[in-house]
């Protein structure tokens, strides 16, 4: 974590980040276990003192080792030679430390999801493992040949390499193939638990801290003179972030809500009167047509997410000029940023609106306050506790930003747009009923441009195709399908074909993130 100094006596990690999507989730980890872990991108490693840290774990990876990255190398020769104390390689980890060892690494053993893992040589990382347990991969190389004098600790279903112990520097050095850090490895918060008390770590971080840390993280823009404009959707990042940049700017802060028309139905009306309600009065925009106007149409998804970007620019920059704001927040999390590609050595996934595709213009032309980025929702979720929030914030299912634009698959249309908000009531209403709403992640409908052929009233008619979404997670890295009783899919099959014209199929996605995202685009 960067920004406001929060170092904590008692011994720090250092997480090394190779680019995964996962990395801040294992910093993240290892501060709900109460102790504080630092993230530097691995393109850094050569300026950073090593000897501050009492662990290392170096992180997971969209790139392969096969692919000869010299820096990766000599961060983690600098790693395993130069420090002294205990290394967890993960997936990308693991198989660089294996390679840098000695060890071979091929491609071609690619293992998704859920898979079972055998503990086959007992040890302290393991500690309360069962012999068998089920942990969630996502690799497409393997180490195939463990690096000299390493013991294999563990192997997939698959007769994969899952876990290696080594000693070098006499201390130990251990990898696993899978992702401890993620809720769908059952064990892996016992297993990073293991690591930490082979590190012998004092466990004192707090999660209090988090809540000071927005705070210390808005009053440093507290000098800019004017109003400051904060975007609210009624989710609960931009609303914790508004209501603490309510606290640092006081009357300052005008809360604005753009309606872009992809909200779920009803949704602008139902928003705009909970945040009266908590004393966040927002001037609201209706944009409807500008945002439909320009989307009709368009059949790429990341152009849509583009266009959405780039109209909130537009129309949050005329309201800026108009009250003479300089400075804008809003409730980018980490998720967004990662999905993105913007940590700098990740991947991209999506343009979430907010980060990448927010134009550059508007940030260079506005000071862009985003106190929230390096938390997670289940973390925001915390702090709005904290605020006293109404469930209506806390508990609401996140939303993306680009709304249903991005929950219509090819031609975006509006007749698509409305059988989506349709369909999507639908899903919420007959969970809500049967008590399962606030079980589960998020919930809703997706239109593509298949069709399939249906009998309505006796006769033939060409309909669309409805896919259900409803998923499983605590933090939007990883999700997995919710197993809903099959009378209330069969509900909510019925009452979309029944009260949703052209709709002739409903079907109900059972991918787990990955190899999908939640989103369908
Ligand atoms: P995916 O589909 O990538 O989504 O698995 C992860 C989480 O992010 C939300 N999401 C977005 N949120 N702008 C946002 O503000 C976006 O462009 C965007 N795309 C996806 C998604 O709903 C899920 O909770």
């Amino acid at each position: 974590m960067t920004g406001p100094e929060l170092h904590i006596p008692g011994g720090t990690v250092l997480v090394i980040d190779y680019g995964g999507q996962y990395t801040h989730l294992i910093a993240r980890r290892l501060r709900e276990l109460g102790v504080l872990a630092l993230i530097e991108p691995y393109t850094r490693i050569k300026r950073v003192d090593l000897s501050k840290y009492s662990a290392i774990v170096l992180s997971g990876s969209h790139r392969s080792v096969l692919g000869r990255d010299e820096i990766a190398e000599n961060s983690a020769v600098r790693v395993l030679y130069e420090t002294r104390v205990p290394v967890l390689g993960i997936c990308f980890g693991h198989q660089l430390v294996a390679r840098v060892l000695g060890g071979v690494v091929k491609s071609g053993c690619g293992e998704y999801g859920r898979v079972l893992v055998r503990v086959v040589e007992q040890d302290a990382l393991f500690h309360e493992w069962n012999s068998e347990e089920y942990v969630w991969m996502s690799h497409s190389d393997c180490v195939v040949e463990p690096p000299p004098g390493s013991s294999v600790l563990a192997v997939s279903e698959n007769g994969v390499i899952a876990a290696l112990k080594l000693v070098v520097n006499e201390r130990p050095i251990y990898t696993v193939q899978f992702h401890p850090e993620v809720s769908h490895t059952p064990k892996g918060l016992l297993l990073l638990d293991s690591f930490l008390e082979i590190s012998k770590l004092r466990r004192e971080w707090r999660r209090e801290y988090y809540y000071n840390y927005v705070l210390v993280e808005i009053e440093k823009y507290k000098s800019i003179e004017g109003p400051v404009v904060a975007a609210v959707s009624g989710g609960v990042d931009s609303t914790v972030a508004a209501v603490l940049a309510r606290r640092v700017f006081g009357e300052r802060l005008l809360p604005v809500f753009v309606d872009h028309g992809l909200f779920r139905e009803g949704e602008p009306e139902e928003v705009v009167e909970m945040l009266r309600g908590i004393g966040l009065e927002p001037l609201v925009v209706n944009a409807q047509e500008r945002f439909l106007s320009k989307l009709e149409g368009v059949r790429d998804c990341e152009k849509r997410r583009e266009i959405v970007g780039n109209e909130f620019a537009l129309v949050f920059s005329g309201i800026m000029e108009r009250e003479g704001a300089r400075a804008f927040v809003q409730g980018t999390t980490y998720p967004d940023i990662v999905e993105s590609g913007a940590t700098g050595v990740a991947g991209k996934i999506k343009t979430h609106h907010n980060v990448a595709g927010l134009p550059a213009w508007f940030r260079e032309k506005y000071t862009v306050i985003e106190p929230l980025k390096y938390l997670y929702k289940d973390e925001v979720r915390e702090i709005a506790r904290l605020l006293n929030l109404p469930d209506y914030f806390t508990k609401r299912h996140p939303f993306p930003g680009p709304g249903l634009a991005v929950r219509i698959i090819g031609n975006f249309t509006r007749k698509k747009l409305e059988i989506c908000k349709k369909a999507s009531a639908i899903v919420e209403r007959i969970l809500r009923k049967h008590g399962i709403y606030d079980q589960v992640w998020q919930a809703f409908a997706v239109v593509g441009d298949d069709t399939w052929i249906g009998v309505k009233g006796d006769a033939r008619r060409v309909g669309y195709i409805v896919t259900v979404r409803i998923v499983e997670s605590s933090d939007a890295m990883t999700a997995d399908y919710a197993r809903i009783p099959y009378s209330v899919l069969d509900e909510i099959s019925r009452e979309i074909t029944r009260s949703v014209d052209d709709v002739t199929m409903v079907t109900y996605a059972v991918t787990t993130k990955p190899p999908s995202t939640i989103e369908p685009c």
